[in-house]
């Protein structure tokens, strides 16, 4: 196995449909839902460089690709899906990770989110710093929920006005991470002052027991 992951471009058209195929045949077995993608969809995607594909060689492996919304506040990562012949060797993973990579120097200012019902994912997502997060933190843009219109449980999506579904709104907001990476900071700032006061006050204790045992020796 010499798998590539690679940021798609016009040369990997030829992938398209398969891995539309393969998105369709997986939602299939798994019984759920999921949003039907066209090979000129995702065509497309590679054009605009938003589109992550491993290749084992020449052969198909996995794919992911990326969305933005609202004027490119919020990203998706859509559309994953690693070939059954590779599944289970942390591929997915892998892919997960380049595109967040990918996605955090294209769009440092975004937030990524994705929705699923796929415990891979969460476990993947969490590891990536996202948060389990309702509905309402995620874009409102009414043509990102249009996408969900193939998936058999678009009713009831629709009818909780897409506030929530079977899916888990999973959310990074780069926001959050700068909050840790202050108090992470502020944290090891806290220790340095907290051990340098913990010196000054041995030195002090110390100074002061000797002062204390001089008195002492000398009133008697
Ligand atoms: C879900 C899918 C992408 C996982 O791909 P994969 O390459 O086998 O996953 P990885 O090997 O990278 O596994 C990542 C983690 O998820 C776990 N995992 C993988 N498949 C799992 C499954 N079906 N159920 C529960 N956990 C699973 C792994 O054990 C691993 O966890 P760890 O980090 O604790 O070891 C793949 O099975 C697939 O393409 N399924 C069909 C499409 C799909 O469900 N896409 C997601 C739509 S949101």
């Amino acid at each position: 196995m010499n798998i590539n992951i690679v940021v798609a471009t016009e040369k990997h058209y030829q992938y398209a449909e398969e891995i539309c195929e393969t998105i369709y045949q997986s939602a299939i077995v798994r019984g759920t839902g999921i949003a039907k993608r066209t090979p000129e969809y995702i065509q497309k995607k590679m054009d605009q460089r938003q589109a992550i594909l491993a290749l084992d060689d020449s052969k198909f492996a996995g794919f992911c690709y990326i969305e933005k919304w609202q004027n490119g506040e919020f990203v998706v990562h859509s559309g994953l899906i690693v070939h059954p012949d590779y599944r289970g060797v942390g591929l997915a993973k892998k892919i997960k990770h380049f595109i967040f990579d990918y996605t955090r120097k294209k769009f440092p200012e975004a937030k990524i989110f994705g929705i699923t019902t796929g415990l891979a994912v969460m476990k993947i997502n969490s590891e990536l710093g996202y948060k389990p997060v309702p509905f309402s933190e995620l874009t409102d843009d009414p043509e990102f929920w249009n996408g969900c219109r193939t998936c058999t449980n678009f009713n009831i999506l629709q009818s909780k006005q897409n506030k929530m579904c079977l899916c888990t709104g999973m959310l990074f907001d780069p926001k959050d991470k700068k909050k840790e990476m202050d108090n992470t900071q502020k944290n090891s700032f806290d220790k340095k002052v907290i051990t340098q006061l913990n010196k000054i006050k041995e030195v002090l204790h110390i100074k002061s027991k000797k002062d204390f045992d001089n008195s002492q020796i000398k009133t008697i």
